[in-house]
């Protein structure tokens, strides 16, 4: 990627005018007018990506970690720029911010390949921030390092602690069911989010945040320490100092980016109970690299690695719970002989040697040691059968253990706005133990892959008291949800696959000891149905036709086919070392 006689700093990628001297001076020129000084522009240039919106309180700290980041580089003798791509959060974007994701990562590949930066500082945070950041960066092959923006602090509601977003889950239930009223509602509405930051629970945000960290294209502690405190100010700081590091070293991503470092990311992510997004992102970013995800080396791995982290939704805690008991260096000592120590992190240093020099251990209650874990393994787990030939997810650590064997009638609505219209009509012919199925939400399908897979439960058996049904969708749910919900049904209905045949009233069975989602209609009567299905109608211009045409499905990270890497190398996980050692517990 970079040799001796790449050109560094404000020599680095000209604007092409044909006169690289006078492309120089143009540029100088014109940076001066902001008052810069030469030694200024002599100095390593160290790029801080801004993705601070009004629309994304997500983020809402970012401009203070810009002047922690400034202040942590110009120590180190480096000159801080810092420039906007997109900012993407959950609740502002339209039709779903996976939708955006990809859009976000050219944005950032393409700043990254256009300015004259040596090494770049990636402030993400929200969902499908971190995501898009490193799959650009991925792409560009520079230096890079990611700095989360940290999780929000939790909320009280009547003498009960509160997180976004599996508290809002847990009251909009209880609404729905009649349990709380509109007062109650409206009150717990102002308590859920008690900062700026992102969701406080084991959502896709701070699961990315503990992935990147255990990556090692983090820093050591970066991924826990909450938006607001000074702890995250420090990492800010710590941040730019070493991005100077990086540029001068010229420690490009791909050497950060290994097979091994996606081992490290999927084994963490499974340990911790992490999104079932992650998984995607992941795919995602590794598909830059060249590496495709082998699902069921992920699913092989994952029956080896126990859920340790007691976080919600899988377990009682919160982030800052978290980060006081630790945060993910704490989590990586547990399952040390399961990593990868030999990756080497944007220290300079292997994960390994910077597991030597983690902080001690401590008694603490959020972390449990591998003789007790939370779930014996396998918290999310890999399904295939007629239903999902290309494979699905579930995340058994989540989801109701007697529902995880079960056999039941398909209850089918055909697209998101079909739910919207049934789910609550008392007419609805549905009983607990009937499977609820929704389609057309895959990654072509909405398109962008909606968080609609998480169906609410159908309000007459709500109000009966049912707390878990199981769902079958080909889309996606956030991190923060949990239930007996089986996700990403590839291929997707609006490509053609099963899930588009189901009927209600056809029996399903569901096991996840097994690994398996099988439809029990024939192959000749699959066939016949085939040939019914009516195509959906697709976007026929602009970013929308681009995304439908190109768009991925999930086992392959919804990105762009364009933007693979098009010499795909090692799958990942390849690493599997020895199983879990100890006595192990049963599901919750
Ligand atoms: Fe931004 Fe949850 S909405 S992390």
């Amino acid at each position: 990627m970079f040799d001796e006689s790449t050109p560094t700093g404000m020599r680095s990628n000209l604007t092409s005018y044909g006169d690289t001297e006078f492309a120089l001076f143009l540029r100088k020129a014109f940076i001066k007018g902001a008052g810069y000084s030469d030694d200024a522009l002599d100095r390593p240039v160290i790029g801080i990506v801004d993705t601070e919106s009004g629309f994304n309180p997500c983020h809402g700290n970012v401009p203070q970690l810009i002047d922690a980041i400034k202040r942590g580089v110009m120590l180190s003798g480096g000159f801080p720029v810092s420039f906007p791509t997109i900012s993407v959060h959950e609740s502002f974007a339209h039709p779903t911010s996976m939708f955006l994701r990809n859009l976000m990562s050219m944005d950032t590949e393409e700043m990254l390949r256009a300015l004259p930066v040596d090494a770049v500082v990636l402030i993400g945070g929200c969902d499908k921030t971190v995501p898009a950041q490193l799959m650009g960066a991925a792409s560009a092959g520079k230096p890079a390092i990611q700095l989360v923006t940290g999780s929000m602090l939790t909320g009280s509601h009547r003498g009960r602690t509160v997180g976004a977003c599996t508290d809002c889950r847990f009251f909009w239930g209880k609404y729905r069911a009649e349990e709380i009223d509109d007062e109650e509602i409206a009150e717990v509405n102002g308590r859920l989010v008690g900062s700026v930051g992102t969701c406080s629970v084991a959502g896709t945000a701070s699961t990315m945040a503990a992935v990147s960290e255990a990556m090692g294209i983090a820093l050591p502690g970066s991924a826990t320490p909450p938006a607001v405190t000074a702890d995250r100010m420090r990492i800010a700081e710590e941040t730019g100092r070493r991005a100077v590091g990086l540029a001068t070293e010229r420690l490009t991503i791909d050497k950060i980016l290994t097979p091994a470092a996606f081992d490290n990311a999927f084994r963490v992510l499974l340990a911790m109970g992490g999104s079932t997004n992650a998984l995607v992102h992941l795919a995602a970013i590794a598909g830059r690299c060249g590496y495709p995800l082998d699902l069921d080396a992920f699913d092989r791995m994952g029956r080896e690695t126990p859920v340790l982290l007691d976080l919600k939704p899988s377990g009682d805690h919160y982030m800052e719970d978290f980060h006081r008991a630790g945060g993910v260096q704490r989590l990586m000592l547990e399952i040390r002989d399961q990593l990868e120590l030999d990756a080497l992190t944007v220290t300079g240093r292997t994960l390994g040697e910077e597991l030597d020099d983690a902080p001690a251990p401590f008694p603490q209650d959020v972390i449990r040691p591998r003789e007790d874990p939370i779930h014996s393994g396998g918290s999310i787990a890999v399904l295939r059968g007629n239903l999902a030939p290309a494979g699905s997810i579930i995340k058994q650590s989540a989801a109701t253990a007697a529902l995880l064997e079960h056999r039941g009638r398909a209850v089918v609505f055909e697209d998101a706005e079909d739910l919207a219209a049934r789910i609550d009509s008392d007419d609805l012919d549905v009983e607990a133990d009937d499977i609820l199925v929704l389609r057309n939400i895959g990654p072509v399908g909405y398109p962008g892959m909606p968080e609609a897979g998480y169906i609410p439960i159908p309000r007459k058996l709500a109000r009966a008291g049912v707390k878990d049904i199981v769902r079958i969708s080909d889309g996606r749910m956030s991190g923060t949800a949990a239930g007996t919900i089986v996700l990403h049904a590839s291929p997707e209905a609006a490509v053609g696959g099963p899930i588009a045949l189901v009927r209600t009233g056809d029996m399903i069975t569901l096991s996840v000891n097994d690994r398996t989602l099988r439809l029990e209609v024939s192959d000749d009567v699959l066939a016949t149905r085939a040939d019914e299905v009516v195509e959906r109608p697709k976007p026929r211009r602009g970013y929308a036709k681009l995304y439908a045409d190109e768009v991925t499905q999930a086992e392959e990270g919804c990105d762009f086919r364009f933007l693979q890497d098009p010499d795909p190398t090692t799958p990942v996980p390849g690493h599997v070392p020895g199983a879990v050692a100890g006595p192990v517990a049963g599901a919750n």
